[in-house]
């Protein structure tokens, strides 16, 4: 399980996080939803310690994480796998390079089951990063996220600058990954429609505190005016 209590951050005299709490547990699927700036990227980052928090708590499997503790974070980086907003690819490696990059080789054994599970094809892997897709690019960055065997992945904006196609694409692997390695992701967007296909939890930030947590129907019903707000815009977008 992973969990949150009360985790909060301020910068300067920015209060970004007061007080935020989740609890997730292997196989589930947790969205992080809120308005640019609103701090769902800093969630992420206290999370594998990236970004201390001010106070608050993170535990991973029963596990308390001390940021300080580097040895610690660098076992809690391999448990939570984090997957950035912009694919984090070196320009001058191929894919394939990018994947093997500081890896055990005993690890790769795997590639192929992971290039599966994202819908990868084995001939992109000899490009370069300019010369695929924004799409591509992000699923080989997912790929180098699995072949560390993370326990729960965190997803940073998957589908933002996607095509609706590769949305969906997106989508499907997310569901795959999780299906078949078991592991829990959160999943910080503002894609309120993916949002309600694959949330098991939708987590609503605003001004730095949770203010709706619950299941996508209770969001869809949900008389917060935030909340309904995001969901008008879905509706609006879908006609
Ligand atoms: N390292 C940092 N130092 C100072 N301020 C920061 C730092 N990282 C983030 N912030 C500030 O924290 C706030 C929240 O940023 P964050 O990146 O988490 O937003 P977000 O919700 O992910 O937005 P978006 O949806 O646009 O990605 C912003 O005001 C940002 O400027
Ligand atoms: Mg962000």
């Amino acid at each position: 399980m992973l969990e949150l209590k009360a985790i909060s951050k301020t910068f300067g005299n920015r209060a970004v996080l007061r007080s935020v709490s989740l609890t997730l547990n292997r196989g589930q699927i947790c969205f992080v939803l809120g308005r640019s700036g609103v701090g769902k990227s800093v969630l992420l980052k206290t999370i594998v310690g990236l970004i201390p928090q001010d106070s608050g708590e993170v535990w991973i499997q029963s596990e308390k994480t001390d940021p300080q503790n580097e040895e610690q974070m660098v076992s809690v980086r391999q448990k939570c796998g984090l997957v950035f907003q912009m694919p984090a690819l070196l320009d001058s490696l191929t894919l394939q390079e990018n994947l093997e990059f500081g890896l055990k080789p005993e690890k790769l054994a795997r590639l192929g089951k992971y290039l599966d599970w994202v819908q990868l094809s084995r001939e992109r892997l000899s490009r370069y990063p300019a010369e695929v897709s924004f799409g591509t690019q992000k699923k080989a960055s997912v790929v180098r996220t699995l072949l560390r065997e993370p326990q729960f992945i965190l997803f940073d904006e998957p589908t933002t600058g996607l095509d609706p196609v590769s949305r969906q694409v997106t989508n499907q692997m997310i569901r795959n990954v999780v299906k078949e390695s078991h592991s829990g992701c959160i999943v910080v967007s503002h894609d309120v429609q993916s949002a309600i296909e694959l949330a098991s939890t939708i987590i609503l930030l605003d001004q730095g505190q949770v203010i709706f947590q619950g299941t996508p129907e209770s969001f869809c019903s949900s008389e917060q005016p935030l909340a309904r707000a995001f969901c008008n815009g879905m509706v609006l977008l879908d006609h």
